[in-house]
Order: C-alpha cells, then structure tokens, then sequence
C-alpha cells in the first residue's frame, strides 16, 4: 500500500475536496497518513485567494525536495494547479503532477501516471458527471460535523477575487442529493452539518425535486427548510453573498430551530464608492438593511463578515466608512484582509496605490475597533446559556472541552471525554481571547 500524506490551506471547499480526496484514494488502496516522513507521495492541496497563499506551495515544495531529495512525489492540487497549470511545472522542477480543481475525483489516475514514469503530468478536465460528492467518515475533518458542498464555483466576479476564475462557474448540486447525503450522515452520528459554496444563497438547481414540500422566496431558503426537516440537529451554512440575501433565509432561522443562529456575510468595504469598484452589487445601505432584518430576529442572530483594507483607490474617506459599517453591525467577528492583487483579475490592470505600510496602518486600526465590538458580543453572553456540541478536549487542560455554540463562538467548559459528541447547555461565566467559558448547566 503507498502511502499518501496531504495538507490543505484555504477555504473549506478545499478542506471538503481534501476529504473526498483522503476518501478516493483510500477506496483504491492507498494508505492516508499522518506523517510527511513515511509517506512515498505528497499531495498539497493549495489556495490563491492572496499572494501570501499561493506562495505558501512554493516555499513547501521546496522544503519537502530539501529534506528527502527526489524520493517522494509531489502533486499540486487546488487553485494554484488551477490557475498556473503547466507553467507551474518550469516554475518549480519539484512538482510531478499537477491536478485541477474540478479533476480531483480522478486523482489515483494521476499519481498512476507519475509512478509509470510519465513526466509533467496533468489533468485540469472537468468533473466526472457521477462525481460522488460524498466522503468516507474516516476522512471527515471532524467525527460530528460534516461539511456538504451545495454550490461550487462562482458568476460573481468581484474585481479583486480569483475564485471565478480557480473555481469555474456556479453549479448547484441537485437538492435530492443534499437531503440524501444529509440523510445518510445524520443516520452516521453526524450531529452538524455545513452547507458549504462561495455563494449559497445563489443557490439555483437545475430542478427543484425535493423541494416541492417547503416554501421561501428562493430555491436557498426552500432549501434551508428541506434540510431542517431531515431532523439533523445543527444546520450552518457560509458564505453569504449580500446583493442575494434574502429576508426569507432569516425567516428561515426563525422557523426552525435547528437551522443555527449563525451568519457570515462579506461587507468588504463600508464606502459606496469602493463596492462599486468591487463590483459587489451591493451598496452600504442594501447591506444595512440585511443586517436590520437579522438583527430583528429574537433569535439573536450572531454575525460575521470580511473586509478587505487598502483596495486600489481607497481614499482615508472611504477607510472612515468602512470603520462606521464596522461601528453599525457590531459584528461578532471580522477576518479583516490587507487587499493583494491578483493576476488576471480586473482590479490587478489598476494601480495598487495604497502602500503596504498604510494597509497595515488600516489594518490594525480596524482590528482594535473590531476587537472592542467582538469582547462586548462575547460579554453579552455572560449568565445566559448555550447549546454546545462537544468536539474535542481543549488545548489547554485535559479537563476541559471545547466546542461551538449554536451561535458558532468557541466554547470551553470542564468534562469529560465521555460528553464528546454530545449536545450540552453551557452557563457562560467568563469571556476571553474570542472565547466563552462556562460550565454545564
Ligand atoms: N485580496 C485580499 N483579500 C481578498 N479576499 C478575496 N480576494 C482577496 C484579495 N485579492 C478576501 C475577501 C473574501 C475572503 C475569502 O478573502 O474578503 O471574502
Ligand atoms: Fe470572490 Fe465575490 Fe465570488 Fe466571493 S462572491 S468568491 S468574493 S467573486
């Protein structure tokens, strides 16, 4: 049996493509392990979302061709493999194949090859039409939650994003699929599942089977609802794209307990001006009025986003609105991002005249703006209770648990091994460094 050691960087639909790569390759008679040192072929699942990402691969192929020469095999995977294809391959004389974003599902193929003594292999074809979208539970990144992708891909095109072009256009999976995989998992001991797409609420099957039982204004929200009624205990589901959020997805929240209070949805910028540049099909006031809608929930919706700082063009005007957005939603957290240009998109063909230093000066100053907001939303949990789902002891103290709340804050609490898995109430008694502990009530 050879034995395969891979490593992910990026968004979860690499870390779900990593699973049903972990999966294939175990169904044809590879071993996955753990160590990078036993392992005859190492795959690097890679991102490119920003320039310090991408580097990421070029910096480990090179360790992994310095600590064991020419003896392993090295295969790209992901956005990189994507974007550079072959040229990747005169870049760095280390990689041996390279494998496309939607080629995954034929990866034993391409490891094949190279052992055959094919060199410069590569495969950037489309996906099987009988794809198996599911993944062996071995692989899940976690024993009780499971991500399941509903979309792929993405027509949006924001002027700074590469995901259209590493991730090809949206294609939605078919909702008797999701609900059947969904099914299968939560009869597995699965108690979460992610709704996981760069875009769910453009959610638009090719046809609507599965879906004849439940209402909402979009095939999203239907959706929603169609996966509540599995029964599966938590449902969450990222990334959300504001010009397609509709009230009706937080109707849906507040109709079924199980769709979680949780929602992520990328502001990127609080100046109109910049938005537009962005192409986000958003304006501040739009975005205002989802975050009104969710904050009228009397389930206590918790809220996330992203932004990026320094896009070409942004005047301190426009940072100062980006400060007020962030004032306006109290967000609950923030991944706040330095802008970096991407080759081939269209914000690339415009100077990228915000200096590195004055990024990094709005950076920090948005980060401690952010941090204020983020400690009063963990404070305002202090004395109240919180659904936990129990997935692992806690780095930090072998007593102690750790898991997510309903409303997706990290949660440690005092137990034992045996609660792992389980769903528990936690009282919130302290709130610190992004985290909330408690005890079980
Ligand atoms: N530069 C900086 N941040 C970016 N993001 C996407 N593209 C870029 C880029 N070129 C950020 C956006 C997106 C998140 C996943 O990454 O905020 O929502
Ligand atoms: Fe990128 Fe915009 Fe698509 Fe998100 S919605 S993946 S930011 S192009």
């Amino acid at each position: 049996m050879k034995k395969v050691y891979l490593e992910t960087y990026g968004c979860q639909m690499n870390v779900s493509d990593s699973e049903r790569v972990s999966s294939v390759l175990k169904s044809d008679g590879y071993e996955i392990t753990e160590s990078e040192e036993e392992a005859e072929i190492v795959l690097i699942n890679t991102c490119s979302v920003r320039e310090k990402a991408e580097q990421k691969l070029y910096t480990r192929v090179g360790q992994i061709r310095k600590e064991s020469g020419n003896d392993k095999k090295v295969g790209v995977l992901g956005c990189v493999a994507q974007l550079e294809g072959e040229t990747l391959f005169s870049q760095n004389r280390g990689i041996d194949f390279i494998v496309g974003t939607k080629a995954v599902g034929r990866i034993s193929s391409a490891i094949d090859a190279s052992f055959k003594g094919e060199k410069d292999f590569i495969d950037l074809g489309e996906r099987e039409n009988e794809y198996d979208w599911s993944v062996d539970k071995d692989y899940r990144h976690s024993k009780y939650i499971a991500f399941v992708p509903i979309i792929e891909g993405c027509n949006k095109f924001c002027t700074y994003c590469i995901v259209p072009f590493s991730r090809g256009r949206e294609i939605s999976l078919a909702p008797a699929q999701i609900i059947r995989q969904v099914l299968t998992l939560r009869r597995e001991g699965v108690r979460e599942v992610h709704l996981i797409g760069q875009n769910v609420n453009s959610y638009r099957p090719k046809s609507t089977e599965g879906l004849e039982d439940f209402h909402g204004a979009t095939p999203f929200s239907r959706l929603l609802r169609a996966v509540a009624a599995t029964g599966i205990e938590r449902i969450k589901f990222n990334t959300s794209f504001p010009r397609d959020f509709h009230p009706d997805i937080v109707d849906a929240i507040n109709e079924n307990e199980n769709l979680c209070n949780w929602v992520h949805l990328p502001v990127q910028s609080g100046s109109n001006s910049v938005l537009r540049a962005m192409r986000r099909g958003h304006t501040i006031e739009s975005y205002f009025e989802r975050i009104d809608k969710i904050r009228e929930s009397p389930r206590r919706i918790a809220l996330t986003t992203d932004i990026i700082v320094g896009f070409p063009g942004e005047a301190i005007e426009d940072f100062e609105d980006t400060k007020a957005a962030v004032q306006y939603c109290e967000y609950d957290s923030a991944y706040i991002f330095r802008y970096s240009p991407r080759p081939g998109t269209p914000a690339f063909e415009r100077a990228d005249d915000v200096s590195f230093e004055e990024k990094t000066r709005r950076f920090l100053e948005l980060e401690s703006l952010q941090k204020i907001n983020q400690q009063n939303a963990l404070e305002s949990y202090l004395g109240r209770k919180v659904k936990v789902l129990v997935e692992k002891n806690s780095t930090r103290n072998i007593d102690e648990l750790s898991g997510h709340s309903t409303c997706h804050k990290v949660v440690n609490f005092k137990g034992s091994s045996e609660m792992l898995g389980k769903i528990v109430e936690v009282k919130i008694s302290e709130a610190k460094s992004f985290t909330l502990y408690g005890e079980i009530c």
